[in-house]
């Protein structure tokens, strides 16, 4: 199964996508994740992206269609994936639709409300290793220290509340016009992203197995 998860800035994609991945058998695929391990590697791609995710901006498309496509064309997704953070806007979603493995089977969007989104990112904390918590509502078991792996929990440097604006208003003026596009396509599922988790990951598998 081919599925894109579609949402602002703090829906519950990755943490959703994981979990959902798990059931399907899938890959999940995060544009943001890969950039981030590039960075933290000080690859080429690294160097070039880590000014603009800082900003809270887009990563030019050339650098992020180069690296999804390489990604997407992997053995382990022959199958099916998750697009978790790609496509961001049109011009990503073409190029999407016009390759091999474009055939996408449902975008499920994420419906959460500007609150508790800002709430939800200012709480965010994760390890190394892509292990996220929230203070408030996920709190590790030791204060500040990862529950899996031990390593120091740390918060993203674009979770600051001036980057999460700037991050929602590039949301609303380059990938909310992904919403019409993938209507007309029929390939919309909507799920309201808040509540618990679990709750969440079982109107997931239901929407996409229907
Ligand atoms: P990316 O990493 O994709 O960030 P994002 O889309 O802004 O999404 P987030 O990771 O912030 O949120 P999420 O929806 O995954 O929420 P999460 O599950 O973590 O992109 C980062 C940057 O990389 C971009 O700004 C850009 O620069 C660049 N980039 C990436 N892809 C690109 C592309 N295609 N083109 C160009 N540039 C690109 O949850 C958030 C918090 O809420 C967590 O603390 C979690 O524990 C908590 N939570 C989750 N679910 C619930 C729930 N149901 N109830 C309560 N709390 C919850």
């Amino acid at each position: 199964m081919r599925l894109i998860f579609l949402g602002p800035p703090g829906a519950g994609k990755g943490t959703q996508a994981k979990r959902v991945a798990g059931e399907l058998g899938v890959p999940h695929i995060s544009t943001g994740d890969m950039l981030r391990a590039n960075v933290v590697a000080g690859t080429d791609l690294g160097r070039k992206a880590v000014a603009h995710m800082d900003a809270g901006d887009l990563v030019p498309d050339d650098l992020v269609i180069a690296m999804l496509t390489d990604r997407i064309a992997a053995e382990d997704a022959a199958a099916g994936f998750i697009l978790d953070g790609f496509p961001r806007n049109l011009a990503q979603a073409r190029v999407l639709q016009t390759s091999p493995a474009g055939l996408i089977d449902k975008v499920v969007l994420f419906v959460v409300n500007e609150d508790e989104i800002v709430r939800r990112i200012g709480g965010r904390r994760g390890c190394p290793h892509g292990h996220t918590y929230h203070m408030e509502d996920h709190p590790p078991v030791h204060p500040g220290v990862c529950d899996v792996d031990g390593e120091a929990l740390e918060q993203r440097l674009d979770d600051s509340e001036a980057v999460v604006r700037n991050r929602l208003a590039v949301f609303g003026r380059e990938t909310e016009p992904l919403i019409s596009f993938y209507d007309q396509l029929g390939l919309i599922v909507e799920i309201k992203g808040s509540g618990p988790v679990e709750h969440i990951t079982r109107q997931i598998l239901q929407a996409v197995r229907a």
